[in-house]
């Protein structure tokens, strides 16, 4: 019995060692250096900015990106369409928003994740197409049409954090039941 188990390991390793020598199993290409820089977005981005690339954009600037690579699908100023809607009313989401209305202005929390979000998924086909400058823009424009900024300055690694989002209050704890609105119904 003991033997046999021997001979099955020798067995394996002898298969494995054969596989490696092989160069694994001979499919797929490996990564050029280029390819695993544009890919190598981590960390990601933290609430605070940490991890914000250098770069930045202004609103009319990410009016242009936005019509380019996003109207088709969020609709001409972010409306909706035929998928989500990014622009949203009201600020913040009360008892009485319907989950499909959640967007942007009313539910998301920090405008950091609108960066990496962005530059990471979006567009969704064709997702890290855009430039670190083209994410700064479009996110100024989003952030623009949902009324959070009123567009004075770029966005860039030192002012993006500092946004604040309408629905932050939504972090805070109610203060009866001491739960973060225990009513709101993810979508
Ligand atoms: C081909 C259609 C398409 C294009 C073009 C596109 N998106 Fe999207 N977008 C989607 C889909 C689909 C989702 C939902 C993805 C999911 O839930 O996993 C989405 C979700 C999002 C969200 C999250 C919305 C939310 O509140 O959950 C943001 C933000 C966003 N897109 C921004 C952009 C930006 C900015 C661009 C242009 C640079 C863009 N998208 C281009 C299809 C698209």
């Amino acid at each position: 019995m003991r033997r046999k188990r021997f001979y099955v390991a020798l067995l394996a390793l002898a298969l494995s060692a054969l596989v490696l020598a092989q160069g694994r199993y001979q499919i797929g290409t490996p990564l050029s250096e280029q390819e695993v820089q544009e890919w190598n977005i981590r960390p990601s981005i933290l609430a605070n900015g940490v991890g914000l690339p250098p770069g930045q954009g202004t609103v009319d600037e990410g009016a242009q990106v936005y019509a380019t690579h996003c109207a088709s699908c969020h609709g001409a100023t972010g409306e909706g369409g035929a998928f989500t809607r990014l622009v949203s009313e009201p600020f913040p989401i009360t008892k009485e928003v319907d989950s499909v209305d959640f967007a942007i202005g009313n539910y998301w929390q920090y405008a950091t994740t609108l960066f990496d979000y962005t530059r990471r998924a979006m567009p969704f086909a064709t997702p890290g197409i855009l430039s670190n400058d083209e994410v700064y823009a479009v996110v100024a424009y989003i952030l623009y049409q949902n009324g959070i900024i009123d567009g004075s300055e770029p966005m860039n690694a030192q002012t993006l954090p500092k946004v604040q989002m309408p629905a932050r209050a939504l972090l805070e704890l109610d203060p009866n039941t001491q739960k973060r609105f225990p009513w709101i119904r993810l979508p």
